[in-house]
């Protein structure tokens, strides 16, 4: 496995592989792997000769009050995870070769309005930060597929948006959440939860499944049916941010759709949790 710094390696290294005749799919991560990348990274794999994974915390897209400086870096670990899993290059690049013209950027790209609802509504700035640097990774990379989880529903979105709209012309594909047995997502961010806080986080899952049954009993009181369980999640320690149904495109739902999300925020302790449910009543 190759592991490169600098953007002129990188481009170096697939344009040879590109002359060979190699098809390639990249993973963005901001690193600290678990079994929910190395999943994205199996997918990767079904999908193209070589598989590119990008290691970068990217600055931009955190507040000034979020935990970059405390973001979990474990690089040495992530290279031996990703060795292992059959991964071709790893690109790890310090902030100027993904700035090149400092930081912050001048460019940047917004995908309104659907990035300033729900997570953006929260996280001022976060997805303008994502699309940003997602546009210079896919531009640093050129793959021909890219693969994104859909624990992170929203991004998802906002990343086919900006591709359609600026015909990037790269395959976007989503890939199912990885859960631990008892529901919770897997998220770097869930080793911030204490042994108590750990024990209490399935019950955001349990809070999306609670109104996927609902939705499923044909209840469509959507704000009704989410308010009930923000109240018991909130009873039970979190303070909530939002419980949504929404269309899978993020649109407002309607009583006659037939593919719902629900998406979910909440803060325990110190520690943030999203999460969302894929719903389709028969
Ligand atoms: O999902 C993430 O880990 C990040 O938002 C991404 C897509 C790597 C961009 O920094």
């Amino acid at each position: 496995m190759n592991t490169l710094h600098l953007a002129s390696e990188l481009r170096a290294t697939v344009d040879r592989w590109r002359a060979a005749g190699d098809t390639i799919a990249l993973v963005p991560t901001m690193g600290n792997l678990h079994d929910g990348h190395l999943a994205l990274v199996a997918k990767a794999r079904e999908l193209a000769t070589r598989v590119v994974v990008t290691i970068f915390v990217n600055p931009l897209q955190f507040g000034p009050n979020e935990d970059f400086g405390r973001y979990p870096r474990t690089l040495a670990d992530d290279l031996a995870k990703l060795a292992e899993a059959g991964v071709d290059l790893v690109w790890t690049p310090p902030v100027d070769e993904v700035y090149v013209n400092g930081f912050p950027p001048a460019t940047t790209i917004t995908v309104s309005p659907i990035a300033d609802q729900l997570e953006g509504a929260f996280r001022p700035g976060f997805f303008t930060g994502v699309a940003t640097v997602v546009a210079i990774l896919f531009a640093s990379v050129r793959p021909d597929v890219a693969v994104f989880g859909e624990k992170d529903w929203q991004q998802l979105q906002i990343v086919r948006r900006m591709v359609e709209d600026l015909r990037v012309g790269i395959q976007i594909v989503g890939y199912p959440t990885e859960r631990a047995a008892d529901g919770l997502a897997l998220s770097s961010r869930n080793q911030y939860l204490s042994e108590a806080d750990r024990r209490l986080a399935p019950k955001v899952h349990a809070a999306l499944q609670a109104v996927a049954a609902g939705l499923t009993a044909g209840r469509r009181d959507f704000a009704v049916l989410c308010a009930e369980q923000s109240a018991l999640l909130a009873a039970a320690g979190f303070k909530p941010q939002y419980l949504e149904v929404r269309a899978p495109s993020l649109a407002q739902p309607a009583a006659g759709d037939r593919d719902f999300v629900v998406l979910v925020a909440a803060v325990l302790g110190s520690t943030r949790l999203i999460d969302n449910l894929a719903v389709r009543p028969v």
